[in-house]
């Protein structure tokens, strides 16, 4: 295995819980508090340097192909930005760099993530910066209501028990222009498809007795992760319109990891014991020019981005 494949492996273990051997003699019982505060997405890795902390960020959006064009974090001057679910604060270090907000606040859950977020963004410079404690399930957002124009979330609805009253209080903060850029998992992927319901469950007899959302589940951010769930762009869509959101699908970000495993398709493809939606799913894909596979014509990746902004009147 060379350095670049090894390192894009303890990322994805790290952040990812691409973890391999995982039975179920370990399933763990952790509140999303406990387990959000006990793992970062950074591994608690303390960054030493301006440049390090961006390289790390570089890094970590090449491996999503084109996840920055998606949820882009420049442009935005002038802006009061929420990065809600900032983790140990990749994307504030982001807008930090690239936007010249008027204030930036991230909100977490998870105090070790705050912490390190809170020293990473020291290292760039000084900053209108806000980080705000919030509790899982928490149906307050505590901000005042039209304060922020624009809200960022990577990676958070899906793990928190209550999206449905988080979009709604994003409602209430936003400004009535202000927009809403999101990233949730994608049902729609060769994440659930291929890795999850073939090389997982099939192939590696891992999570075999468990029902396809709940092997997701222990899947993408590590075995014990208490939430983690996936949407087909429809059925988020359909979630932001009963926040009173008009919501758009942007496309999905493919991971390197998910890409690597496309030539194992044609084994999952010859299986019998693959179901057939999930072979209907494979034998559907089309490339593009970057080798993307398609589904439906949208990427079939993991992370699939929308932009909200306020509907009608509610
Ligand atoms: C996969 S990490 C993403 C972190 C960051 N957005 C990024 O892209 O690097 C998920 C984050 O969501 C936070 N989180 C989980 N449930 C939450 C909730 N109910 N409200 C706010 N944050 C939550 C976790 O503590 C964690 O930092």
């Amino acid at each position: 295995m060379d350095a670049v494949w090894q390192s894009l492996k303890e990322y994805f273990v790290a952040s990812r819980g691409v973890s391999g051997g995982d039975s179920s003699a370990r399933r763990r019982s952790l509140t999303n508090t406990q387990f959000w505060t006990e793992r970062t997405v950074t591994n608690h890795h303390v960054f030493v340097s301006r440049e390090e902390s961006l390289d790390y960020l570089d890094w970590r959006n090449s491996c999503y192909l084109f996840y920055d064009q998606f949820l882009p974090l420049g442009g935005h001057d002038g802006l009061t930005i929420l990065d809600y679910g900032c983790g140990p604060g990749h994307d504030l270090v982001g807008f930090a760099e690239w936007s010249k907000p008027r204030g930036l606040i991230g909100v977490d859950i998870s105090p070790a993530s705050l912490a390190a977020a809170r020293h990473r963004l020291t290292l760039h410079g000084r900053l209108p910066l806000q980080l705000l404690r919030i509790q899982d399930g928490s149906r307050v957002i505590p901000l005042q209501d039209g304060c922020v124009d624009l809200i960022h979330s990577s990676g958070v609805l899906h793990h928190a028990p209550n999206p449905e009253e988080i979009l709604s209080e994003f409602r209430r903060i936003l400004k009535p222009h202000g927009r809403v850029h999101l990233m949730v998992y994608n049902y729609n992927s060769i994440w659930l498809h291929l890795y999850v319901a073939y090389q997982r469950q099939i192939r590696d007899g891992i999570d075999s007795d468990l029902s396809l959302a709940e092997a997701f589940k222990r899947s993408t951010d590590g075995p014990d992760c208490p939430i983690s769930r996936c949407y087909r762009p429809q059925e988020f869509l359909a979630l932001a319109t009963r926040c009173g959101f008009q919501g758009t699908y942007q496309g999905a970000a493919i991971s390197l990891f998910e890409m690597s495993l496309l030539p194992l398709r044609y084994q999952a493809l010859a299986s019998q014991r693959l179901t057939k939606e999930h072979r209907e799913f494979l034998k559907s894909l089309r490339f593009d020019e970057y080798d993307r596979p398609l589904y439906d014509g949208n990427v079939a990746g993991i992370d699939a981005t929308y932009m909200l902004t306020k509907g009608g009147a509610r």
